[in-house]
């Protein structure tokens, strides 16, 4: 590398080795804004400054990795979900924008209540959890997970967003071990083990937090079977799905008799998140 970029050159350089993402442009600036970390607009404003030797190579070397397929939130080491800023890396699936509908309604639920106890399984990096103590302040939650480098980064979330007091965190495998609560959220595994294996998703995160068993069902079956017994009186049990919403809807009628179930859709109309009012 002989010639020195300055800011321009280094984000059309970016650009034209990004050229099969969605946005080239936006992705060469938000890495180079990372690397210099300066805001996106100083890049706009100083376009002739020259890059130092080092982060011109950091920049090639992120673009790069960009370039192989690593997904921005991973490069970045954060993401923004429900308007925070999440520290995510390996071990923690990439926060969804679908995901934040399953965390307005349990804020809806939660304002209803005096003292709300919710439990969020497989909590990943903590985003619903801490969304959620967020939003409302005198909800108290048990965030479970069974990977141990979730969690830990889970916790440091919290931290970062002053709700630790709020959180407990756990190691468990699903609602073992966990007491009544009322309201379970549960985001879980749900894709099969082939889609897991075949789809692009599957080449970045991690398998633990997308492996959902052969028919993607594995979780979420042992999630409906076991929370009757994990909820309050009037308690709620939240689910975010794939594709089965047919065959969850029949374990939920075999396992709540009398409750009521509603469907939220999202964004794109498509049935997302299950509620098992009891
Ligand atoms: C689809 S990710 C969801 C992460 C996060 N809640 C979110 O909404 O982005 C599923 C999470 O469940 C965790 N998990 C997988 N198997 C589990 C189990 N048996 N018990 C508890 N958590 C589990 C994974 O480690 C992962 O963090």
């Amino acid at each position: 590398m002989n010639h020195k970029y300055n800011v321009l050159e280094a984000i059309d350089a970016g650009v034209s080795l990004l050229e099969r993402t969605d946005n080239p442009r936006l992705e060469s600036e938000v890495l180079l804004s990372h690397i210099l970390n300066v805001p996106r607009s100083w890049l706009i404003a100083h376009p002739s400054k020259p890059l130092s030797l080092t982060n011109q190579t950091q920049f090639i070397n992120i673009v790069n990795r960009r370039k192989e397929g690593l997904p921005l939130p991973y490069l970045l080491g954060h993401w923004e979900f429900f308007g925070l800023d999440f520290l995510v890396d390996k071990h923690v699936l990439i926060p969804r924008p679908e995901t934040e509908l399953l965390v307005e309604i349990a804020i809806s639920i939660s304002n209803k209540l005096k003292r709300p106890l919710v439990a969020d399984i497989g909590t990943g990096s903590g985003n619903i959890a801490v969304s959620l103590a967020y939003k409302v302040p005198k909800a108290l939650l048990i965030a479970s997970d069974i990977s141990f480098n979730a969690l830990l980064l889970a916790k440091t979330n919290s931290l970062k967003h002053k709700t630790s007091r709020q959180i407990q965190f756990v190691q468990a495998d699903l609602l073992k071990g966990l007491p009544k609560v009322d309201i379970i959220c549960a985001n879980l595994p749900y894709l099969t083990t082939h889609e897991t294996f075949t789809l692009e998703v599957g080449l970045n995160e991690p398998h633990l937090a997308l492996n959902g068993g052969h028919n993607g069902l594995k979780y979420i079956k042992q999630t409906i079977i076991t929370a009757k017994s994990h909820l309050r009186e009037h308690g709620t049990l939240l689910l975010e799905f794939g594709d089965n919403l047919e065959t969850i809807m029949q374990i939920v009628a075999r396992c709540f008799a009398d409750a009521k179930l509603t469907t939220h859709y999202d964004l794109a109309r498509r049935p997302r998140i299950l509620q098992v009012s009891t």
